[in-house]
């Protein structure tokens, strides 16, 4: 395998970013959108989300030299303030973790969710959220994730049609 190394995404990959979405979506069930508008549109919100404004989002990628083979996303949130006592006031969610199918059980998505949460812990964040899949559980339980006993979850039945428009 070439050598693989991790680094923060920059605003030139912000396609390449769509792209690998697009791919990870896609294998999970059948796209309801071209994947040309996709691009476009998942692009375009990767450079506001990922480069101006709040900077509450930061992505990591794993890249070969010639092309990204993985990213982590995480985006923190605060808490309102506490007087009571000394904690930290932000939270995180974890999410877009993605490796390509070809380089999978090699540690590299262990990597990159370490990177993510080692930059957690450098912001003071508290808790790291984040809704895992059935087979990624053992990968989050080797990484010191555990199913809390006191969150709670409503998930709302949103009809989610997009406008032809
Ligand atoms: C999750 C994922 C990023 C892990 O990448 P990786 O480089 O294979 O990770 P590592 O080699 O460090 O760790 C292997 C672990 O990944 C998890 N894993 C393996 N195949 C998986 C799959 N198809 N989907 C999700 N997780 C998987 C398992 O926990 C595995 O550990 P185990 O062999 O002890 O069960 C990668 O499997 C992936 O992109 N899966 C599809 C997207 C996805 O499910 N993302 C997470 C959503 S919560």
């Amino acid at each position: 395998m070439a050598v693989i190394r991790i680094r923060m995404a920059r605003p030139v990959d912000c396609s390449a970013l769509a792209e690998l979405r697009y791919q990870f979506r896609a294998e999970a069930g059948s796209a309801a959108e071209t994947k040309s508008r996709f691009v476009r549109r998942c692009a375009s919100w990767m450079k506001k989300r990922l480069f101006t404004g709040s900077r509450s989002w930061r992505c990591w990628v794993l890249d070969d030299g010639k092309q990204l083979l993985g990213h982590i996303c995480v985006q923190v949130f605060e808490k309102v303030p506490n007087p009571v006592k000394e904690e930290p006031e932000l939270h995180a969610y974890v999410t877009n973790f993605y490796v390509i199918p070809e380089i999978r059980s090699h540690g590299l998505g262990k990597r990159l969710l370490g990177k993510a949460l080692s930059w957690c812990r450098a912001q003071r964040v508290d808790s790291v959220l984040l809704w895992a899949t059935p087979e990624s559980r053992t990968l989050y339980r080797r990484c010191g994730f555990a199913e809390p006993a006191d969150i709670l979850e409503l998930r709302h039945a949103v009809d989610l049609r997009r406008s032809s428009k």
